[in-house]
């Protein structure tokens, strides 16, 4: 089934096409009507089609209604202000359509995948290995799972790709110190240490490094050791790779985002083709030596001054840089993975960085002409005080702090919502509120603005807050289990409709949205926002919550219990979709 306003879009773009006798497609310019006195949807196409013409709008509007054949999906079509066509959607289509989607059994509410699957490589979290994550990664990583589970659904080929920072120099020092620790514990390489705080493992390299001259040649033989493939480093470094995996698996769980061992491929894995990237852009006369380095200058780039900007991909002491790795990885996910399409999600502040990348790698061929390439960017999670979120003593906060706080305090939530449960139910509870809060704020903000991370607003019970939407969940979950002790046999009900009865505006404002929902998931896609989802989601919540208290299920003569009936089900099944499907976001049975 295709989204209702993509089915207006073409046939109105279709006899806009006709009545000017043209081949090409003209755009309807199709959206939701903003007042629903004036219909469900609103064409404003005609408009620009009459300028283009030099005909009067409102003329050119009522010959378009007149050829526009829709009978099929609206009860009415008509021209209204300088030349909008108001279009208002039947209840044959609406009954005809929610049996369609109630008639789905595959689980995917009747929307159907693209036509034209492409394959997409999403790039999300990258963590820093030997570095605790941080609430600066939180957004990186679950915006890049909702894109990926977004695309996924529509039919796409999804390559998730973890660009796991474990790379660098900073590994000589690192690699020093976990072979002192090592041998301190009298272990061997086959054996493991146990690195429970990363932070303080590379505060304290640092430190070593910077004040200890013995340490720091060890350092500087294990990264050329490194460089060199030394196996005896390489066990080390690997090592310190596996015990920051157990970290950051940790917070994924947690998360419950996809991201698995698999999907990881990071800096390391570009370590022998980045002088192969650097001589490819050299014999091809893109990159020049400039101050020692070789760099190339993209075009259109320029610094404050209006000099040329340099994309460094080798310092003068032939050291590669983050950029060299990116142009390794590109090449890689055109060349190998067949990339079409590739989407990066980092903050806002990488912007330049990746409009060079894309420049560079354009200019090189090693994008193609066809390949897509996005930048997500996001915004800065902020504190209370309007700047970026910190501890009270102004380090970073750690993810794994920050959920479980979020965790504790939903439990009070559960507490006072439902002291009777037993304690094994409330800390279920807790956690899927707790982590579903912290996620489902995050998607709820526009992603490209910065936003104060506030505990009492995402653990709120009103709003569009995680625990609302949840709560909505298992309200609606709760009318079938009641309908059964009433004796209801709800589903046969259903199965029993053969037009959906809508008497209550209510119910019909309800059964509009249900419909809207592919619509949603289109554009929360197209346009990499999660809170396009997010907003639809509440409004439906809302539109529900508007009908069950205006509207009674149970009670309701035979004329509307099962269509009322229907209504909650189908309520319940997008409500998860979205939520549990899209967002990942776990909902408990019952608040
Ligand atoms: N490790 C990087 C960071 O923490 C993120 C990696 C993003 N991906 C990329 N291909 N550069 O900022």
């Amino acid at each position: 089934m295709k989204p209702i306003i993509e089915i207006l879009e073409d046939r109105v773009s279709q006899a806009l096409s006709k009545v000017c006798n043209s081949q090409e497609k003209q755009p309807a310019l199709v959206r939701a009507s903003a007042n629903p006195k004036f219909g469900d949807y609103q064409a404003n196409g005609v408009m620009g089609l009459a300028k283009k013409l030099g005909k009067n709008p409102r003329e050119l509007a009522a010959e378009v209604v007149e050829i526009l054949d829709v009978s099929d999906i609206c009860e009415s079509v008509e021209v209204a202000g300088p030349g909008f066509i108001n279009l208002k959607v039947s209840d044959d289509f609406i009954s005809s359509s929610l049996l369609e989607i109630n008639s789905d059994e595959s689980g995917r509410l009747a929307i159907d995948e693209v036509d034209k699957k492409e394959r997409i490589v999403v790039d999300y979290s990258g963590p820093n290995i030997a570095k605790e994550m941080h609430v600066g990664h939180l957004r990186s990583t679950i915006i890049g799972d909702c894109i990926s589970e977004l695309y996924s659904f529509l039919g796409h080929d999804v390559i998730r790709q973890n660009h796991i920072g474990d790379w660098g120099t900073q590994f000589g020092m690192l690699c020093a110190l976990y072979e002192r620790k090592r041998t301190q514990d009298g272990l061997d390489q086959n054996s493991q240490v146990n690195l429970s705080d990363l932070e303080a493992f590379y505060k304290e390299a640092k430190a070593l490094y910077d004040s200890d001259e013995k340490f720091a040649k060890t350092a500087r033989a294990a990264i050329a050791g490194l460089h060199s493939g030394d196996e005896y480093w390489k066990k080390d470094w690997q090592a310190i790779v596996n015990e920051s995996r157990k970290h950051y698996s940790e917070i994924y769980g947690k998360l419950n985002v996809s991201l698995s061992q698999e999907d990881e491929y990071g800096e390391s894995a570009y370590k022998d083709s980045l002088q192969e990237v650097v001589d490819q852009l050299k014999d091809s006369g893109k990159a020049v030596i400039s101050d020692g380095a070789v760099c190339v200058f993209p075009d259109g780039f320029k610094n404050k001054e209006g000099e040329p900007l340099p994309f460094i991909i080798q310092k003068s002491d032939s050291a590669f840089l983050y950029a060299t790795t990116d142009l390794a990885a590109m090449k890689y996910r055109v060349e190998k993975l067949g990339a079409e399409r590739i989407i990066y999600v980092t903050d806002a502040r990488q912007m330049l960085h990746f409009k060079m990348l894309f420049a560079v790698s354009r200019d090189a061929n090693i994008a193609k002409e066809a390949t897509k390439l996005a930048h997500v960017t996001f915004g800065t999670m902020l504190g209370d005080d309007g700047k970026p979120f910190k501890t009270r003593s102004g380090e970073n906060v750690k993810l794994k702090d920050l959920l479980n706080e979020a965790v504790d305090k939903a439990r009070s939530v559960v507490e006072a919502k439902n002291p009777q449960l037993s304690q094994e139910e409330k800390d279920l509870i807790a956690e899927n509120v707790g982590i579903g809060a912290v996620k489902y704020s995050d998607y709820s903000n526009n992603r490209t603005t910065d936003y104060i991370f506030s505990f009492d607003k995402m653990l709120a019970m009103d709003g569009n807050t995680a625990p609302y939407m949840q709560y909505a969940c298992a309200r609606v979950n709760s009318i079938e289990s009641k309908a059964k002790e009433k004796g209801i046999d709800s589903q046969a009900e259903i199965d029993s409709i053969k037009k959906v009865n809508l008497l209550e505006t209510y119910e019909k404002e309800l059964a509009k949205q249900l419909l809207k929902y592919s619509e949603a998931i289109k554009t929360a896609a197209a346009d990499y926002r999660p809170n396009y989802l997010t907003n639809y989601l509440y409004e439906l919540a809302q539109k529900f919550s508007s009908f069950y208290t205006n509207c009674p299920v149970l009670i309701a003569d035979e004329n509307s219990r099962p269509t009322r009936l229907l209504l909650c089900k189908l309520t319940a099944k997008t409500l998860l979709h979205g939520l549990e499907t899209i967002l990942r976001i776990k909902v408990p049975q019952q608040m």
